[in-house]
């Protein structure tokens, strides 16, 4: 068994090399892609494409040749490749650059030397904008508040990308898989926009949590986020105590509980007070049930002391 891992490998690789050398050396180019503005270059090169003499060296398109060795051809016909070069002086090179690229200047472009060709595609990219989260709803509601328990649609657009990008969505830096949508992006000159929803039921603890959209598939420009901080409301959650002849009450909301009540036996209201935590001195002469109710925008929270709180007991 050993041995044979030992034979077999050397062979498998030297194997693999020449035949990467052997792509390597034919004709380019590969498939690039700029940024628009920016500079691109198509290589070619042939080791049989020794000099001008060693046979025809072109560059086309659409089955057209532009350029060669001396540069791209004039006329009105080339009108497109103006700002396109061909570098000949170095054999067997002869690359094509692009400078000041145009969305014009995408194509799939052939290099022929010799007998040998190639070809690739120039793909133009520009950066959009920032992607924005909204409520989806009409019209959309800002800033956006979500409410426990209640599902809820985010929608993301990412607008002015060429080519179109494809979105992810992340919830504290964990890809989001489920309830994930996207539109077919639309068209808008030579740009795209992408958008697409995340159905979701938020819970109490993704109070807080960072929501992210970001944009995948250019290749040159740089992915773009939109994000935003997830605010999950809910129903005060009270909790009552009763420790040195004294009731507290305390609540956990989103937003915070402006109004809090401290009752005996379900109607008695022995105390009111605004900010949570509250207290009341409590000395009972019977048995009581003690609650607290606490009042934000959302509803009414209630607490209820485990026991009853009957004369004799301080804790
Ligand atoms: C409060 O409730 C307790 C238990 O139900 C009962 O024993 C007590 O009499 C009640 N007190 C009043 C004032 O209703
Ligand atoms: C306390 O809140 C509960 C739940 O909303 C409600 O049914 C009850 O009437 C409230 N009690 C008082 C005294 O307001």
């Amino acid at each position: 068994m050993g041995i044979m891992d030992f034979s077999a490998g050397p062979l498998c690789c030297l194997w693999l090399l020449a035949f990467s050398a052997t792509s390597v050396d034919a004709v380019g180019p590969s498939d690039t892609a700029v940024l628009r503005g920016g500079s691109a270059t198509l290589t070619c090169s042939n080791p049989a494409h020794t000099s001008t003499d060693s046979g025809l060296a072109f560059w086309a398109e659409s089955g057209t040749p532009f350029g060669t060795h001396g540069g791209i051809y004039t006329g009105t016909a080339f009108a497109k490749y103006t700002n396109f070069g061909i570098v000949s002086n170095e054999f067997p090179q002869m690359d094509l650059t692009v400078s000041n690229t145009q969305v014009e200047d995408e194509g799939t472009y052939i290099c022929s030397m010799t007998v040998e060709q190639g070809s690739a595609t120039l793909t133009v990219e520009i950066e959009g904008n920032e992607p924005t989260i909204t409520l989806n709803s009409d019209p959309s509601v800002t800033p956006i508040r979500l409410t426990a328990r209640e599902p809820s649609v985010l929608r993301c657009t990412a607008s002015s990308f060429r080519p179109a990008v494809n979105l992810e969505w992340y919830k504290d830096d964990v890809k989001i898989t489920a309830g994930i949508t996207e539109d077919t992006p639309t068209p808008n000159g030579d740009t795209f926009t992408t958008s697409g929803t995340w159905t979701f039921t938020p819970n109490i603890p993704d109070d807080g949590d960072r929501l992210e959209c970001r944009t995948t598939g250019q290749v040159v420009a740089t992915a773009k986020t939109g994000g935003l901080t997830l605010n999950v409301q809910y129903v005060p959650d009270v909790t009552v105590g009763y420790s040195g002849g004294q009731i507290t009450c305390s609540s956990d909301a989103n937003p915070l509980a402006t109004t809090h009540q401290i009752i005996r036996n379900g109607t008695d209201i022995l105390k009111t007070f605004t900010n949570s935590p509250g207290y009341v001195v409590f000395t009972p002469k019977y048995c009581a049930e003690i609650s607290c109710n606490a009042t934000n925008t959302i509803g009414t929270g209630t607490g209820t002391f485990a026991q009853q709180i009957c004369p004799g007991r301080s804790t």
